[in-house]
């Protein structure tokens, strides 16, 4: 059996899946997001160990005495720094915290970045975190003896190494992704050096092993492997199958992912496409990032007094898109926008918006923006002809008839079951454990198809239209 730990923003989630890659058990544990400021988000790495605990001794009841691996995955690019004595120094400075913006472009104005890390230095990366917190807490920034990614304090408490992974290193900024090492050049242009990073590993590998003390606890066997595992994305592809060049997913979480792998290195840092490793040996990946997917629906939820939910399922058929558009800017953007300072707006609104119609919006401005990174990986050479849907969000059939039309491409939805970061660790862990690779992340069962609406195309193509106009119109406000 193999266990996958999945570090999300909102919970950690844990599956236990045996060696046919059946999911036999589950358990989440909440985690809270702290925003002292605007534009900050952090979570203190105490949550993540006692939300893993929670979860172990959740999967413990199943019994864990056959368990011979465990696989990471993670929320990306967070900064969780350390002192000399593996102490955490102040809370981790989460992926969708955007007060370093400065930070970030004065080092992406520094072409050994993009050159080197194959994209944008982005707010929410790592590298720009630690610029800020030299400028801002440098009494703090003294002390840093190592930093981790938030999956990989995880493993510290596993296992008691300082070990990352290509794919989640690849979203800090310091490494080369081509050639999957830090970068020196990168890390002294930060005033920090290797010996302040983890021992990278590829995803599928060993990185280390479960220590003697929370095997006794939690009932596993002595010496379980922890394999490097991957950031959330990356451990996703794995999850659903996503590996191999030519096939893509489309991810409906607190974030948006347009994901396509790659069997080779095709960066292109203009147009704010990611480019990073893949949880795989020689693969890499793309994606477009939105920062508001889900989470822009949640939003809209709130302000109308409404959940989720109710507000999709009382939505009939897919029907054209209307005056009203949402720019869903909740926190800013990263592909293909790259600015912290934009926000979110409606525009065009009438006497006859209703509740609906603004959920309508909604969702229509989150899929407007997938389009937007369709584009943006269209133009580095990466053709999307197939997205398998994954998420919360894929539960809501108008939204995946939407993508649908909007981007004039087949949706298809698995079977009931999970294949996210959680299943794609466990997957790892396998690979890890019996040196098994790519062949066991097939990809999954599909239970239907959503085919592009012909009938609506036009009016989802000028839906589109007035989206970007309204995207060029806001940009000023920002
Ligand atoms: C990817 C990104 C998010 C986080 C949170 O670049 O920032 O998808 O990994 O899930």
């Amino acid at each position: 059996m193999y266990i996958g730990l999945d570090l999300g923003t909102s919970g950690l989630k844990g599956i236990l899946m045996d060696e046919g890659q059946r999911v036999l058990a589950e358990a989440t544990a909440p985690l809270s997001v702290e925003r002292p400021f605007e534009g900050w988000s952090e979570q203190d790495p105490a949550s993540w160990i006692s939300a893993a605990e929670a979860v172990l001794g959740q999967l413990a009841a199943k019994g864990l005495g056959a368990v011979k691996g465990i696989g990471l995955s993670g929320h990306m690019h967070g900064a969780t720094v350390l002192g000399a004595d593996d102490a955490v120094l102040r809370p981790c400075i989460l992926w969708n915290d955007s007060r370093s913006h400065l930070e970030a472009a004065a080092l992406d104005a520094r072409p050994e970045f993009r050159a080197i890390s194959g994209n944008i230095v982005f707010p929410g990366f790592t590298a720009p975190k630690l610029d800020w917190l030299r400028k801002h807490e440098p009494a703090l920034w003294d002390k840093v003896a190592k930093v981790l990614l938030p999956k990989d304090y995880l493993r510290l408490w596993l296992t008691g190494e300082h070990v990352s992974e290509m794919s989640d290193a690849a979203g800090t900024a310091w490494l080369d992704t081509g050639k999957r090492d830090w970068s020196d050049a990168l890390l002294s242009a930060c005033g920090l050096s290797r010996a302040q990073m983890p021992r990278l590993v590829e995803g599928s590998e060993v990185s280390g092993h479960l220590r003697g003390d929370l095997a006794s606890r939690f009932g596993l066997p002595a010496g379980v492997v922890v394999a490097g595992g991957g950031g959330d994305n990356a451990a996703s592809g794995v999850g659903v199958g996503v590996v191999r060049a030519g096939e893509a997913f489309v991810s409906l979480g607190t974030s948006g992912v347009l994901f396509a792998a790659n069997d080779g290195y095709q960066p292109d840092p203009a147009t704010a496409v990611h480019t990073f490793c893949h949880a795989l040996p020689n693969t890499w990946h793309q994606m477009g990032v939105i920062l508001a997917a889900t989470d822009a629906l949640n939003w809209y939820g709130r302000f109308v007094g409404q959940d989720a939910a109710t507000l999709t399922g009382e939505l009939g058929g897919l029907q054209a898109p209307g005056k009203t558009v949402f720019l869903p800017y909740l926190g800013g953007e990263r592909t293909p926008l790259n600015s912290a300072a934009i926000r979110g707006a409606f525009t065009g609104l009438e006497h006859v918006t209703d509740r609906a119609a603004g959920t309508r919006a909604v969702l229509e401005g989150v899929t407007f923006a997938f389009r937007n990174c369709r584009d943006a990986l269209a133009a580095t050479g990466t053709k999307i002809e197939n997205l398998l849907a994954v998420g919360g969000g894929s539960r809501s059939d108008y939204w995946l008839r939407a993508i649908a039309t909007a981007l004039d491409c087949p949706v298809s939805l698995p079977v009931a079951g999970d294949f996210g970061g959680a299943f794609g660790a466990a997957r790892l862990a396998l690979m890890a454990a019996t040196g098994a690779g790519a062949e066991v992340a097939t990809l999954p069962q599909i239970s239907r198809e959503v085919l592009p609406d012909p009938a609506l195309k036009d009016a989802f193509d000028a839906g589109y239209a007035r989206f970007t106009a309204a995207q060029t119109a806001i940009r000023s406000l920002a």
